[in-house]
């Protein structure tokens, strides 16, 4: 296979794909030319020749795993019989459809007040989240708190007013913080409804591209920011990451943008 090339410089394919996920990240969803083409010039030039290459994957494009329906279906069953969120905690915990369960050291459910009117939706433990059991406990998640905790929110908070419940897509974290796979998404995706069916909070915040492919089903996070979605039958708001903002502090302009229209949501003035 071609070896692919960026400006020039060759690219192994791990630095390849981790520059075309950061340009997705971006925003960047349509392939442009490094030259302006002439359209108008176009009419009387031959076709190109376009190599016959594979139709590309759709974004939830899932495993050739033979198992992945039965897998899905037994979560669903799992899920569907948990009248609680406790009972919900333990059919997923004991769920073995999901290979992450084998890698990771514990179990990562929820953490804040269960009764909240904001959940928030992130994406997967990361180490430190693993080693606690807790989710957003690293540096992104001390980032989360000091950014809802400016807005009166906090996951320590008794009061449902002014309390938050964290959850994330995934329980078990991915190896090496790699991002979900679809096959894994759609695994935990009965689970993540059946939590979010049981909290039933007002609104949800879609923290980052991957919640907001388990709730919409389509990522492009900086274009979704900041725009009231339905996800999961409820109001619900992309956010940028807080992993993301600690790499680019200046969207934290735009973060901070979010958190007021959430504020204004829940004051029912937004
Ligand atoms: N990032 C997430 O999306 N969730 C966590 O729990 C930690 C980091």
């Amino acid at each position: 296979m071609e070896q692919p090339t960026w400006h020039g410089i060759e690219l192994d394919a791990a630095t390849a794909l981790a520059l075309l996920e950061w340009q997705a990240e971006m925003g960047v969803d349509e392939p442009v030319l490094d030259a302006p083409v002439d359209r108008f010039d176009l009419a009387a030039a031959p076709p190109p020749q376009i190599p016959l290459a594979p139709p590309a994957a759709p974004a939830l494009a899932l495993t050739g795993d033979d198992d992945l329906p039965a897998r899905v279906a037994q979560a669903e069953a799992l899920a569907a019989g948990a009248a609680t969120l406790d009972a919900l905690a333990a059919a997923q915990e004991a769920f073995d459809g999901i290979e992450l369960k084998k890698g990771a050291r514990n179990f990562c459910f929820a953490d804040g007040n269960p009764g909240a009117r904001v959940l928030i939706l992130g994406e997967a433990p990361g180490d430190e989240e693993d080693r606690q059991g807790r989710p957003f406990v690293g540096r992104a998640g001390q980032l989360l708190d000091r950014m809802f905790d400016a807005i009166g929110l906090s996951r320590g908070a008794v009061d449902a007013e002014k309390a938050l419940y964290i959850t994330n897509v995934l329980t078990w974290r991915p190896p090496g913080n790699r991002d979900p796979q679809p096959d894994e998404i759609a695994m935990s995706l009965p689970f993540v409804r059946r939590h979010i069916d049981l909290a039933a909070p007002d609104v949800i915040v879609l923290m980052g591209n991957i919640a907001c492919e388990a709730g919409l089903g389509r990522r492009g996070i900086l274009r979704l920011r900041g725009n009231w979605v339905q996800a999961f039958g409820r109001p619900a708001l992309p956010m940028t990451h807080p992993a993301y903002l600690l790499r680019n502090p200046p969207a934290k302009r735009e973060a901070w943008a979010d958190l007021l229209s959430l504020a204004a949501r829940l004051e029912g003035a937004g």
